[in-house]
């Protein structure tokens, strides 16, 4: 069966602070590093080799999935010792593949949470008999992702990448981050510098008559690159909108890690997960969010469509609402965080320290 290289280098900017210890693709959604719930999904549509293209924070993948066999897979790491973009990073695994010059290989971005069915994507590839086969979705603002026009037949007419211009905005088909390359498409692009897959292999290729095929499918389909998108995610995973076969527990309103602590009348709801070691406190109301291991909730605080980082604490009463407190921080009682405030790793907010509201 196919094999696949999964890009994980990128920094996770968007999603700082909580990506200053942990690359995003490590990040807990649903109770287990993202990574997981990729993997497992590619195992399940009979992938069983992947390589992974580590580059920030790379170190901490082979301690967690070691070879693979966990999760039945044979897994790869290589690192570049200078982020080399995202084609770069295909053509720096191309010597740990295994398959012949015109077999298929898989790629996937490291961020994508989707229902896509991977073996039609392949299954269009062969049938195309394209170079790179793309999976594409539909987005209602597709200016933060590749814009990816086709023809009558699904072919390729052009890749946009974050359209600068609304003149560029031809279509709501976007790039969805999962790709079928002919394995020596990968061989040819230039070894030893950055390149961008999508700023530069693709506008090459379609420029040098290569066939590229997209593949339009309506399934489930999330970039968790920002706060909003990952605490959405996890929440979509945790509730079993979002299929993986990797969620650590039934689907349902919560998901609690086995050693976390729970007062009996703290509300957990709309797919929250709570990690391993987390304390919520009586009365606290916790909804669409994630806990991470070791964070503490104190009484009465009400935490919505947030993400609460390795060990922070927020105080009692204190009202987090999409809000991302980074690992270790500090939140006095009585705070009111909102509208995607970000508090750094390590901070410490004294009581009522930050209001919207001019009640107090
Ligand atoms: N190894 C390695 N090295 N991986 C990298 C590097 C690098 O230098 N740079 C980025 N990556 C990885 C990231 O970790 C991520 O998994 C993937 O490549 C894509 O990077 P993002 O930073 O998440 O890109 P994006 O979300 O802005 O845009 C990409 O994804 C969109 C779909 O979500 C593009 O592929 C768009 O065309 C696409 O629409
Ligand atoms: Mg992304």
């Amino acid at each position: 069966m196919t094999e696949a290289i999964l890009l994980v280098g990128g920094k996770g900017t968007r999603l700082r602070p909580v990506t200053v210890h942990t690359p995003k693709p490590m990040l807990p959604a649903a109770g287990v590093p993202f990574l997981t719930h990729q993997l497992a999904r590619a195992r399940a549509a009979g992938v069983e080799h992947i390589v992974l293209a580590t580059s920030y924070l790379a170190e901490v993948f082979e301690p967690y999935f070691g070879d693979g066999s966990s999760l039945g897979l044979s897994l790869e790491y290589v690192t570049e010792r200078e982020p080399l973009g995202t084609g770069g990073a295909l053509r720096n695994v191309a010597s740990r593949l295994r398959a012949g010059p015109d077999d298929p290989v898989l790629v996937f971005n490291g961020d994508i949470l989707t229902g896509l069915d991977i073996r039609a994507l392949v299954a269009t590839h062969a049938a195309s008999g394209a170079d790179v086969s793309l999976h594409l979705t539909r987005v209602p603002d597709p200016r933060a992702f590749g814009l990816v026009p086709t023809d009558t037949d699904g072919r390729v007419t052009a890749f946009l990448e974050k359209p600068q211009t609304p003149e560029e905005i031809v279509t709501d088909q976007i790039n969805a981050g999962a790709y079928v390359f002919r394995r020596s498409v990968i061989d040819a692009i230039p070894a030893g510098r950055p390149v961008s897959v999508e700023r530069e292999t693709f506008p090459g290729l379609l420029a040098a008559g290569a066939h590229l095929q997209g593949m339009v499918d309506s399934t489930y389909w999330l970039d968790l690159g920002t706060p909003a998108a990952f605490v959405r995610g996890s929440a979509d995973l945790v509730l079993g909108r979002a299929p993986s076969p990797a969620v650590p527990g039934r689907c349902g309103d919560r998901l609690t890690l086995p050693t976390a602590t729970v007062a009996p009348d703290a509300k957990l709801t709309a797919g929250t997960v709570v990690g391993a070691g987390a304390v919520i406190g009586a009365g606290a109301r916790v909804a669409g969010s994630v806990i991470l291991d070791g964070a503490t909730i104190a009484p009465n605080a009400t935490i919505t469509n947030s993400l609460i980082g390795n060990h922070a604490h927020v105080g009692a009463r204190t009202v987090v609402t999409d809000a991302v407190i980074g690992d270790g921080a500090i939140v006095g009682p009585d705070n009111e965080l909102r509208e995607g405030v970000r508090v750094w790793c390590d901070a410490v907010l004294g009581a009522g320290a930050v209001r919207f509201s001019a009640d107090q």
